[in-house]
């Protein structure tokens, strides 16, 4: 199998404790931060589609960073799944999940790691076949105590709960047996990258390696 060949969402979740939730502003920082997060032994990354420049920093990682997997956050429409595919994410995660948004990822190949906040939602997702899922926004929506709510209805389903989540709080989340990973943004805050403190992010992905003993 290639490189490039297609991951699942289990994959993406199973890879490191914590999945980076990234914003960029500026192509020039998308490389130099890739390689930062590698380093510290992180290589699923989620560039959200928030910003002008998201789709050019996925680009850019792709291209590259081979060692890295690059990912699209915040994709919420088919042209968001098309676009971040022809960049060159292999995955994508949504803040919600509708039949459309699975349809429209499975058509271009991404795995899917769609978010959700209710039974309703995880009933639906599990439906289209989807099981390994996100719990966003996972500290608002209940946390630690609705996942171990879920773990008995939906004992067939695995989380990342994402929103929130911390370096301070992220233990409790993952020694829950239906989270395989949790999902944040405190591993590339804004400052280090104004600041092109590389070193700084290197350490944060160490420190979040290292939260799965
Ligand atoms: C987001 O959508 O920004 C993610 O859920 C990250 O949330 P966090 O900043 O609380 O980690």
């Amino acid at each position: 199998m290639s490189e490039r060949a297609k991951i699942s969402a289990l994959l993406v979740m199973q890879d490191a404790p914590v999945i980076p939730v990234i914003v960029l502003h500026d192509v020039a920082d998308a490389v130099p931060m890739a390689r930062a997060l590698l380093a510290g032994g992180i290589r699923m990354l989620e560039v959200t589609l928030r910003t002008t420049q998201a789709l050019a920093c996925i680009e850019a990682i792709a291209r590259e960073v081979p060692d890295a997997v690059v990912g699209a956050g915040t994709v919420r429409s088919r042209a968001d799944a098309q676009a971040a595919a022809m960049a060159g994410a292999r995955f994508a995660v949504s803040p919600g999940y509708t039949s459309a948004l699975g349809q429209a990822c499975f058509d271009a190949g991404l795995a899917l790691l769609p978010g959700v906040a209710t039974g309703s939602e995880i009933m639906l997702a599990r439906e289209e076949g989807l099981t390994e899922l996100k719990f966003f926004p996972a500290l608002q929506a209940g946390g630690v105590a609705m996942l171990k709510a879920w773990s008995g209805p939906f004992f067939d389903v695995r989380f990342c709960p994402t929103g929130g989540v911390s370096l301070q709080n992220a233990a409790d989340f993952l020694a829950l047996p239906n989270v395989v990973c949790v999902g944040g943004s405190w591993l590339v805050p804004p400052d280090a990258l104004a600041q092109g403190d590389w070193a700084r992010i290197t350490q944060l992905a160490q420190d979040s390696r290292r939260l799965r003993g």
